[in-house]
Formats: structure tokens, C-alpha cells, sequence
């Protein structure tokens, strides 16, 4: 099963100059609630953007350049990702806007937190068609313990 984790601004913005652009605590442990014990899936910028692999969970990282990441296992396509695990584990694509416009072909579902302000930035999550997606899962907070906007955690799967 393959499912797509993003944090998502108001106006599409995902990131910029290759980095996140808010902190909200709640959505950093959710993120790793939702993804420990499992493989995570990223474009290489995503993994320079985190500098390290992610702590216990089996890190992919889909390049067509970089030969070896220290803790990481390397592929040369979401295919390549994707086929490394059997069909019944719980695969996450965590980004970033490349390799979500390639995983939202083949995802079953999206775990979207959705940021309930503008950003300026230089990087979007790609359009998708929420219409083949059905809501399963809302939580939504009026802000965070140290961020000041409301923001929602959905979950939505393929219809
Ligand atoms: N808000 C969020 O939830 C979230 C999550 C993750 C990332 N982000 C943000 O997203 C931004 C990074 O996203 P991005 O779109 O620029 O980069 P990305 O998707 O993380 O990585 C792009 C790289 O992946 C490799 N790649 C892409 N398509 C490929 C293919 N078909 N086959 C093989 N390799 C392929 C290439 O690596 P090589 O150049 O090495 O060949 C490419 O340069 C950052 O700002 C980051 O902070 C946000």
C-alpha cells in the first residue's frame, strides 16, 4: 500500500529554497507517528533538505544521479521505490513536489495536513483531482502550542 504524507499551505506551497516553510510541532509528531516503523520514499532534494535518514524507518531515496547515501537505499525510479517492499506494508512518499506528481498515479492514499495560511514559495504540491478521493479522516486545531494559524490533519483514500 502506497501513501502520500504532505504538509500543504493554503495556496498550494510545499517549500522553498529546498526547506520547509513553518514549524508546527503537532504536525512534526504526527509525521512521525504516522510514519515509524515503516519505509519512507523521497527525492533527493528532500533528502538534502533533511540532511540524515530518518530514524527507524528503512529510508529510499529516487535519484538518477547520487550513487551511495550513507543509511540510505537508492533508486532510480518510484517503480524501483516501490517494488522494494511487499503490497502489504504501509509505504510512505514523503515528498518532495517531483516525486509527489509521480506517486499521485499510483497512491492509495494521502495523509494531507493542511495549513490554513499563505506562503511564499518557490515549490507546490501538484494538482490532484480530490473528486477520485474519498475524506475518511478529519482533525482540525485553531493553532498550534506555538503556531499561530489553524491547520487540519485529513486522510483521504482512492475511491
Ligand atoms: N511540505 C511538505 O510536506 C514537504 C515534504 C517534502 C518536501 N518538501 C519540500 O519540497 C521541496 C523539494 O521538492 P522538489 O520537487 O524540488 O524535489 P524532490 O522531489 O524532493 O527531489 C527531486 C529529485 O528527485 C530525483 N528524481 C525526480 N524525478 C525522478 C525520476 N523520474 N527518476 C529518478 N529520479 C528522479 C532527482 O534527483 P537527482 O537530481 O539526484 O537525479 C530530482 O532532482 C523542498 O522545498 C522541501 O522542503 C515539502
Amino acid at each position: 500500500m502506497v501513501s502520500i504524507i504532505v504538509a500543504v499551505a493554503q495556496n498550494g506551497i510545499i517549500g522553498d529554497k529546498n526547506a520547509l516553510l513553518w514549524h508546527i510541532s503537532e504536525d512534526m509528531r504526527f509525521f512521525k507517528r504516522t510514519t515509524s516503523g515503516h519505509p519512507v520514499i523521497m527525492g533527493r532534494k528532500t533528502y538534502d533538505s533533511l540532511g540524515r535518514p530518518l530514524p527507524n524507518r528503512t529510508n529510499v531515496v529516487i535519484s538518477r544521479t547520487a550513487n551511495h547515501i550513507e543509511g540510505c537505499t537508492i533508486a532510480r525510479s518510484l517503480e524501483e521505490a516501490v517494488a522494494m517492499f511487499p503490497a502489504e506494508e504501509e509505504i510512505f512518499i514523503i515528498g518532495g513536489a517531483q516525486i509527489y506528481a509521480l506517486a499521485l498515479d499510483i497512491a492509495d492514499r494521502i495523509y494531507i495536513t493542511r495549513v490554513e495560511h499563505d506562503y511564499e514559495g518557490d515549490t507546490s504540491f501538484p494538482r490532484w483531482d480530490e473528486s477520485k478521493w474519498e475524506l475518511k479522516q478529519r482533525e482540525a486545531f485553531p493553532c498550534g502550542e506555538k503556531y499561530p494559524y489553524p491547520f487540519a490533519f485529513e486522510c483521504y483514500d482512492r475511491k
